[in-house]
């Protein structure tokens, strides 16, 4: 943790080595956090889950989270990391340049600022932080996307988190009117919101994905591939592959314009279609990333029934999904877990649930890396 000071003069502490954790590059969620328990408490990373502080302000902390979470998605909504990223700006030039009250925009940054995004500067004008920079549209694994779904979409739903509690099924379908893909596939807005976020979110999955030793020359299809950021991050780093993204036909633009953006026209191709049927296009090695854990057990079950009919008898199946630790500390997943409650049918499986539902579906697991937030599981036909 790095010390130094503030353009006010305070003295602060940067967290940075323990956001580096949490990106999953150093892969132990716990040991950082046990490395943040045995630092002095810092101003500008006062983490809700990790304090010092009495019972009933930290629960009173947690209670008032979502204030803190609104916050973080309306400056990405604002693009307020974009508009800082030339230079310092003052208020009212910040308030006019993202459409907001002056006023009422000091307010979200004082709080902001106190919990590590935005930095006033001793002369007044904000200036990004590294947490807030993440905010920027162009940030190498930028956030703002992912932020911005969050907001328009998980968030509502979340509300009715007390729904899914009472009735065991997704609150996204009360409070959008239809379960979520199917909204997706009839308004192409929240698609787009969608498909953006989850590319966002991808940068994780695709670093795993690069870690992997995909057989040379093998064609990969990437099942509920999205708009193939991940397949087109991972073709980039390997000209020897081709590969399929396999969606819903309403994602066939936005994967069509990410695939010829990326200047892959020549080795990757886009195929629509319903991966409960069992039309799935022809590969030697499938790639479900973050599909399963969107779908109850029965659900998931045909999915991987199909997976085991289309991966041939020497081919493999990579999954890249959360595998939830026994353990009772704090983990990312338990929290994805949540979003899965209200958002789909599905759940964050542990190793014992991956191994039934994989093995129900005659494939047996050669290996299992995990990781704090995405695990890889390599599965082959048994
Ligand atoms: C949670 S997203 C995962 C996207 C991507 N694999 C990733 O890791 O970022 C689930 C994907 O499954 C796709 N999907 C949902 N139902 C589908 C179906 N019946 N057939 C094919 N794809 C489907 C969605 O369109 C979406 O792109």
């Amino acid at each position: 943790m790095e010390r130094g000071r503030s353009a006010r003069g305070h003295a602060v502490s940067r967290c940075d080595s323990v956001s580096d954790s949490r990106s999953g590059r150093d892969g132990d969620w716990e040991s950082a956090c046990e490395q943040l328990r045995g630092k002095e408490r810092a101003p500008v990373c006062d983490d809700l889950w990790v304090t010092d502080a009495p019972p009933g302000e930290r629960a009173w902390r947690h209670i008032l989270g979502f204030l803190t979470s609104q916050a973080v998605c309306l400056a990405a909504e604002l693009a307020l990391a974009d508009h800082l990223a030339g230079s310092p700006l003052g208020l009212s030039d910040l308030a006019a340049v993202s459409g907001a009250d002056a006023a009422a925009l000091g307010r979200v940054l004082r709080h902001l600022e106190s919990v590590g995004f935005f930095e006033q500067r001793a002369d007044g004008r904000y200036a990004n932080t590294p947490m807030s920079d993440s905010l920027r549209k162009d940030a190498p694994g930028s956030q703002r996307d992912f932020a911005v779904f969050v907001r328009r979409l998980m968030y509502p739903a979340s509300v009715d988190l007390l729904g899914s509690v009472r009735s065991g099924g997704p609150a996204f379908d009360r409070v959008f009117g239809q379960p979520l893909f199917g909204y997706l596939s009839e308004q192409p807005d929240a698609g787009e919101v969608f498909s953006r976020g989850m590319a966002s979110a991808a940068a994780l999955r695709s670093q795993a994905a690069l870690s992997y030793p995909w057989p040379p020359g093998a064609t990969v299809v990437d099942v509920g591939g999205s708009d193939g950021a991940i397949l087109t991050a991972l073709l980039l780093s390997r000209p020897d592959l081709t590969g399929i993204v396999f969606d819903l036909p309403h994602v066939a633009s936005r994967a069509h314009t990410r695939i010829e953006q990326a200047g892959l026209s020549g080795r990757c191709q886009f195929a629509g279609g319903d991966f409960f049927g069992q039309r799935w296009p022809a590969g030697d090695v499938y790639l479900l990333s973050g599909v399963i854990h969107d779908w109850d057990d029965e659900s998931a079950l045909r999915i991987l029934e199909n997976a085991r009919r289309a991966v041939p008898a020497d081919g493999r199946l990579v999954l890249l999904e959360v595998v939830l630790p026994a353990t009772s500390g704090f983990h990312p997943g338990k929290v994805l877990d949540l979003v899965m409650l209200t958002m789909t049918t599905g759940y964050e499986r542990a190793d014992r649930q991956w191994r039934d539902l994989l093995g129900a579906a005659r494939f047996e697991i050669a290996h299992l890396t995990p990781s704090a937030r995405v695990s890889l599981i390599e599965a082959r036909p048994a």
